[in-house]
């Protein structure tokens, strides 16, 4: 091909972001039940059931309706207020609706938030394991993830600490934590998430919240950073605690004076956020009560893992506070976990995420389990761990 021609089709150097290992192990687990074997699925980070019946109730009904408009940019304005709401019930927070901006699931409001908030070649301080995409979308942005490795004795939190000397190495612009945390499952109380928004904020170093799990939370409740502070952002979703992954709805609640920023940039980047979704999902807060049990069912799943595990032979995981992942330190067994995966599933029909997707160098000594699935499914990989591991 001409030199010409090949530039044509070369991609920009920022766009170079790391695939997710999950989906390869997602590709062997599907390849290993096409041959018709048995696969207890807890590699990939979405709940079993379904969005609320109210949700589908209102979305069915808004399609027998016909068309579907484009909405405010911001959302539609009973949907913000239902979520204004929520603060009051959840959180005992008064929350002015005019700082809820709706997204396109939680993925969305990344994207609004980095572009917001920082300049290309910002540093932005994540915690370390954690979400891959942060860090993905964050140098697609031009910026730099410099991720803060976390440890036992900060129940796998980052701290102020450790924040301000990273901010005194080389200035910070921003900083995301989630809690709870994803791939660990661990959670902050809320003095730990006080103690480090007063730090960043104090150093002038911006905070996002990301706080999809919440609802999700076992081991205490979980607070939010919009109570703690109103210049945080705040990320949110439905895919987690409400199961509507496949609809793409979120919410930001932003500090006001950038909420017509965060409006500029969506009507442009998107218009708005589909309209559906967006039905379905105001209609998700009557639908309480069923939520409340599918939480149950998580809590019931995390018992037969945190008792069994440990007897099948994989005693050593982080505390398991909240979401629905438990991140297990499998050194013991395989200094490779991605190896460790792949001989789990091929050898006990058991899949889950290596940890070198959320840590690239001590990820490879763990794996994510997500257990968000059936008691029946936990129960049969335990026995089935147990079995593999025990010869
Ligand atoms: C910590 C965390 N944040 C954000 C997301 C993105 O979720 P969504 O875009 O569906 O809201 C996920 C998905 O797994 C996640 O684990």
């Amino acid at each position: 091909m001409l030199d010409t021609a090949k530039n044509l089709l070369t991609p920009s150097r920022r766009s170079d972001v790391p695939p997710f290992i999950v989906m390869d192990v997602m590709a062997a687990a599907a390849q290993r039940e096409a041959q018709g074997s048995r696969v207890v699925h807890m590699e990939v980070g979405q709940p079993a059931a379904a969005a609320p019946r109210t949700a589908l109730a209102a979305a069915q009904a808004a399609l027998a309706n016909g068309r579907i408009r484009y909405t405010e940019t911001l959302g539609i304005p009973s949907l913000r207020a239902r979520i204004g709401r929520h603060y009051g019930e959840r959180y005992g927070l008064e929350l002015d609706p005019a700082r809820v901006a709706v997204t396109t699931g939680s993925s969305g409001g990344f994207i609004l938030a980095f572009l917001a908030l920082f300049e290309p070649g910002d540093r932005v301080a994540l915690a370390n394991p954690g979400y891959p995409p942060y860090r993905h979308i964050l140098s697609a942005l031009g910026c730099e993830p410099v991720l803060i490795d976390t440890s036992a004795e900060t129940r796998w939190a980052l701290t102020p600490e450790a924040l301000l000397a990273e901010h005194r190495q080389k200035p910070l612009a921003g900083l995301v934590v989630a809690s709870p945390a994803n791939p660990t499952g661990t959670m902050m109380t809320a003095e730990a998430l006080g103690a480090l928004i007063a730090a960043a904020e104090g150093a002038g170093i911006k905070m996002i919240s990301d706080e999809i799990y919440h609802g999700l939370d076992y081991a205490f409740r979980a607070e939010t950073a919009a109570r703690l502070s109103e210049r945080a952002l705040v990320i949110n979703s439905f895919s987690k605690y409400f199961c509507m992954t496949g609809w793409r709805i979120g919410w930001m609640v932003v500090p006001e004076s950038l909420v017509r920023t965060i409006d500029r940039l969506q009507g442009n980047l998107a218009i708005s956020v589909p309209t559906l979704a967006q039905i379905a999902a105001e209609a998700a807060f009557d639908g309480r009560e069923e939520m409340e049990a599918v939480k149950h069912g998580y809590e019931e799943n995390r018992r037969i893992l945190t008792e069994g595990l440990p007897k099948a032979g994989l005693d050593k995981f982080l505390p398991v506070d909240g979401a629905f992942y438990l991140y297990a330190d499998v050194a013991r067994f395989a200094d490779d976990s991605l190896d460790f995966a792949k001989r789990m599933l091929s050898e006990a029909g058991v899949a889950a995420t290596p940890g070198i997707d959320f840590d690239p160098v001590n990820g490879r000594h763990f794996l994510r389990f997500c257990y968000a699935g059936s008691a029946q499914e936990m129960h049969e990989a335990v026995a089935r761990i147990g079995h593999w591991l025990k010869p």
